[in-house]
């Protein structure tokens, strides 16, 4: 749990990653898994996300269901239907944390790089992918996480590659 407003609040990172940590490719994600996506649909739904601007670009509209705060230092130019913009982090966790409700922060790589601290659970689903990339997360110290699920997926005709989803919690300090 992280403490920012005086509550507490639920903060979970939501990423899909190669081999080499690899997340996005000309603003986008460097593979189609449909089960991936699948999962992610209802992990999140009903919760508030937070997202960078340029992955809101990527997405192109508001995840239906969910709360969709973007992180943008222009909140003028972000006007889309049910979307609320803010101006950093901090100001998205406050608000999302008004809900009561686990907040997923669902990235790109500048949002997990801030949120890394605050995070009490990481959903990882790690790409059997090799490939190109522009994008990439943050290095995550694997000493401070500890792994408490594990479902395994193969490659078929709806998703690319084989891939794994594993929920880590922060070990308590
Ligand atoms: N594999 C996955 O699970 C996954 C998940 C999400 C995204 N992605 C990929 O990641 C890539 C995008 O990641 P990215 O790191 O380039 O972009 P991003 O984190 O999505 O967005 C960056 C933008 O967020 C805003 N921002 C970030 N920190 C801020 C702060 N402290 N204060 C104010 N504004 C702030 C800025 O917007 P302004 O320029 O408007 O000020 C900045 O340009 C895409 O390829 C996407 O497909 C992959």
């Amino acid at each position: 749990m992280h403490q920012l407003t005086g509550q507490k609040q639920n903060v979970t990172i939501i990423v899909a990653m190669g081999q080499q940590n690899q997340i996005g490719l000309n603003g986008t994600m460097p593979w189609h898994l449909s089960d991936d996506l699948k999962n992610f649909k209802k992990l999140t739904i009903g919760h508030p996300v937070i997202m960078g601007r340029k992955t809101f670009d990527s997405i192109g509209k508001a995840l239906p269901n969910r709360l969709n705060f973007v992180i943008t230092s222009n909140p003028g130019k972000v006007r889309a239907y049910k979307v609320c913009p803010v101006q950093n982090l901090e100001q998205a966790i406050k608000q999302a944390a008004l809900t009561g409700k686990e907040i997923f922060i669902i990235g790109g790589a500048s949002i997990y790089k801030q949120s890394l601290d605050m995070a009490d659970k990481l959903i990882i689903t790690h790409v059997a992918y090799n490939g190109e990339a522009d994008t990439y997360m943050p290095s995550i110290d694997w000493n401070q996480w500890k792994v408490v699920d594990k479902q395994q997926f193969k490659k078929d005709n709806r998703n690319d590659y084989n891939f794994e989803v594993v929920t880590y919690r922060k070990i308590s300090q």
